[in-house]
């Protein structure tokens, strides 16, 4: 069996007590977008820089195509394309001074596909670094991680800085990617952007891993929410006894309540009830996200029902 692209276990980095990331195991498998989703300070950028080799683990392994971290072989630079969160290009070279040198420290000789992306992406070759946007650089940056086309991605913030459009040009830069059979790592705050190219979501909170399940299985039990109106007061007891339903806020004559599953049994108990308007809404994937971003307990919020080992 080959190597996944991405293994890592129990991954220790610690800076200060609790400050880092701890005991963090996941896989990435060959042709999977992986999204990699937390608040600020949850050690994203900390558990890539270890799988890049640019920090030392405490503890654990983190392995690219079966090799670890701080092993730096030619394979390596050739197979694997990093953006990091933070671009410190040196400031006084151009941006195609930059790309040469990552052109020439990959023996990578084919500019088509370097010339393509600087096309799409409308990068600024001849401007000093110093003299660039926030967003040009970025472009930059991501012109240096796919120039070689790698065959895996680590990419921590990559839309970071950039404008619509231009996040629209990097989905679809990601979907070719994916059809051609790249493996991506795509640590990121825009939750939509995620559910929209990630097969995969790992979410990790104060250094520790509290989600990882397809989004697939994350959207067949994210929670739907329904909000309703009488023109009588109501007693909504009856509601949160179903399985699967919770009361988000009720006043007299007004309930807004959130369900998994299917929703027969709360709408037998909703009619009962005769309300004046009902409004249902799918689950949005991104609203999940940001519940379970903010600690929310997965139980709780009712998406325990369907999918194994969803939340840890
Ligand atoms: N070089 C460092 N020295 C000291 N503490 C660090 C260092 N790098 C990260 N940390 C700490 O480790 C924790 C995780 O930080 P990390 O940068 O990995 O978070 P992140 O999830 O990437 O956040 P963001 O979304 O803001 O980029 C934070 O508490 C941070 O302060
Ligand atoms: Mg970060």
């Amino acid at each position: 069996m080959t190597a996944p692209p991405i293994l890592i276990e129990n991954l220790t980095k610690t800076f200060a007590p609790e400050r880092g990331v701890m005991d963090v195991s996941m896989t990435v498998d060959e042709g999977e977008v992986c999204g990699f989703l937390g608040p600020n300070g949850a050690g994203k950028s900390t558990t890539i820089r270890c799988l890049m080799g640019l920090y030392r683990p405490n503890k654990g392994r983190a392995h690219m195509f079966g090799l670890d971290a701080s092993s730096r072989n030619a394979e390596r630079l050739r197979d694997v394309g990093y953006l990091p969160g933070e671009l410190h290009f040196p400031e006084m070279l151009t941006g195609a001074d930059i790309l040469a040198r990552f052109a020439h420290m990959r023996g990578l000789r084919d500019m088509t596909q370097r010339d393509e992306l600087v096309d799409r992406l409308g990068v600024e070759l001849d401007a000093p670094i110093h003299t660039l946007s926030k967003g040009n650089k970025q472009k930059l940056g991501i012109v240096s991680a796919l120039m070689h086309k790698p065959r895996l991605l680590v990419l921590d913030e990559p839309t970071s800085g950039l404008d619509p459009l231009l996040q629209d040009t990097f989905a679809t830069m990601m979907h070719e990617a994916v059809g051609e059979g790249r493996t991506v790592l795509l640590s990121s705050h825009d939750l939509a952007e995620v559910a929209r190219l990630a097969h995969r979501v790992v979410i990790i909170r104060t250094g520790r891993i509290v989600v990882d399940d397809t989004i697939d299985a994350l959207r067949a039990t994210a929670p739907g929410s329904i909000e309703l109106d009488f023109d009588h007061d109501v007693d909504v007891s009856a509601l949160s006894q179903i399985p699967g339903v919770t009361i988000r806020t009720s006043t007299p004559r007004h309930v807004s309540l959130i369900h998994t599953g299917s929703v027969a049994p709360a709408l037998t108990a909703i009619a009962a009830l005769e309300p004046v308007s009902i409004t249902a809404r799918p689950a949005e994937l991104d609203e999940l996200f940001l519940r379970l971003y903010e600690g929310e307990d997965l139980q709780r919020a009712g998406t325990d029902g369907g999918s194994e080992g969803t939340a840890r």
